[in-house]
C-alpha cells in the first residue's frame, strides 16, 4: 500500500492561493476600516480645515490642537446639550457616539 507522506503538489497549490487570497482579503478589510475613518474625519473639513488645522482667525475653531480623549468630551459635550453652541449641537446629533470616537482618534492631537 502507498502512504503519502506530504500532499500531491497541486493540493499545496491550492492551498498555497487559497491562503493568499485570505490574506488579500483581510488587507482589503484593514484599507475599508481606513477609508471609513478618513471619510467620517473629512466631514469635518467644510468648517474646521484639512485635519481640524483650519485657518487661522477666520471664524471657525482650530480643532487640531484637541487631544483625542478631549475632543470627544466636547462632541459628546454639544451632543447632550451640556455645552451650547450654534452648529455643534445639531451636527453632533448626526453622529453615533461610536463615530465620534473614530472621529476624535483620527483628528485628535496625536
Ligand atoms: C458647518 C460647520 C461645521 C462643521 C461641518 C463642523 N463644525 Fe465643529 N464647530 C463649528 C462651529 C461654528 C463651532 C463653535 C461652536 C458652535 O457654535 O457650535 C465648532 C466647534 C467645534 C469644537 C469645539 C472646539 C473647541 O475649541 O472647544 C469641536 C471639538 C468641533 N467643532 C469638532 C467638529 C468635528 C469633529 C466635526 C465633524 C464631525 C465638526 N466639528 C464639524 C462648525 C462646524
Amino acid at each position: 500500500m502507498k502512504i503519502f507522506c506530504r500532499p500531491p503538489a497541486h493540493i499545496l497549490a491550492v492551498f498555497t492561493i487559497v491562503l493568499l487570497s485570505c490574506f488579500d482579503a483581510c488587507a482589503q478589510t484593514q484599507d475599508a476600516q481606513v477609508l471609513y475613518q478618513r471619510a467620517l474625519a473629512a466631514t469635518c473639513a467644510n468648517c474646521h480645515g484639512t485635519d481640524g488645522k483650519g485657518i487661522e482667525n477666520a471664524g471657525m475653531p482650530l480643532i487640531n490642537q484637541l487631544t483625542e480623549n478631549n475632543m470627544l468630551a466636547q462632541l459628546l459635550a454639544f451632543k447632550t446639550g451640556e455645552r451650547a453652541g450654534t452648529i455643534m449641537p445639531q451636527l453632533t446629533k448626526g453622529y453615533t457616539d461610536e463615530q465620534m470616537q473614530v472621529i476624535a482618534s483620527v483628528l485628535g492631537k496625536k
